[in-house]
């Protein structure tokens, strides 16, 4: 069975709407997440600290009890947060300011050098490094080039394809996608955009090792609360 890491981020969305409030707090998300049965908690510190802070990651870093997975861009100021805070794993991904969310994958062509040097420097310092990536096997196999432990295929183009057909295109780039990164014994995991409907889609395909989902879960965690949100995500993973 898949793993299932929750993404905490869209908690301290809702806390950051209001200055001076220190509630709902991501840090009590991630225990309740834990609780249900998640295998790990996932949070981006954007630079421009629009949901979660750095206080949040060095809390987290001390009550996580299944692994901590800190989402960041790679750049020096990030990359020494990491080394202070020792995250069990960091998935680098692309950050633009003005983008609502992670827009696509990391384009390792594009950044070749910053991206080795950098899955260099964590993984020298036993964190292990995941890269955001499109589903294109170019960019995986540059990812196994670069040394990293596992990818992480950018699953949202698919759950933002709007017609059957294209839904069927951008499902085969990720089952091939997959394929390619289990040949290279990358680990497998897939984000973004995933919902209780299309997690469904996953049903027969077993290569994925976790998938990384936030915003559907803290959407219906508001309505149903936590634990419960958390477990109804698992029984469907577990029926995959
Ligand atoms: N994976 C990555 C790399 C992300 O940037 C995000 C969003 O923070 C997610 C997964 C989770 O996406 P969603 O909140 O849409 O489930």
């Amino acid at each position: 069975m898949a793993r299932l890491a929750v993404n905490v981020d869209h908690t301290a969305t809702i806390r950051q709407s209001r200055e001076n409030v220190s509630y709902p707090d991501p840090v009590a998300a991630a225990v309740l997440a834990e609780l249900a049965g998640a295998s790990g908690i996932v949070v981006h510190l954007r630079e421009d600290r629009r949901h979660i802070q750095e206080r949040d990651v060095k809390i987290l870093r001390e009550v996580v009890q299944t692994r901590l997975i800190l989402e960041m861009a790679a750049t020096p100021e990030m990359v020494g947060m990491a080394l202070g805070i020792q995250p069990d794993v960091v998935t680098l991904v692309p950050e633009k300011r003005e983008e609502l969310t992670t827009e696509g994958g990391l384009d390792l062509v594009g950044h070749w050098e910053t991206i080795a040097e950098t899955v260099d420097t964590l993984q020298n310092s036993s964190i292990q490094v995941s890269i955001f990536i499109d589903p294109v096997q170019e960019q995986i196999k540059l990812a196994h080039k670069a040394n990293a432990s596992m990818i992480e295929i950018h699953t949202g183009t698919y759950c933002d394809a709007a017609t059957p057909q294209k839904k069927k295109q951008e499902f085969a780039k990720i089952t091939a996608a997959a394929k390619l990164a289990r040949k290279l014994k990358l680990g497998i995991n897939a984000g973004h955009g995933l919902s209780y409907n299309s997690i469904t889609d996953f049903k027969g395909f077993n290569e994925i090792d976790e998938f990384s989902i936030g915003h559907s879960i803290i959407s219906r965690a508001v309505l149903v609360g936590m634990e419960r949100a958390v477990s109804e995500m698992l029984a469907l993973i577990k029926g995959l």
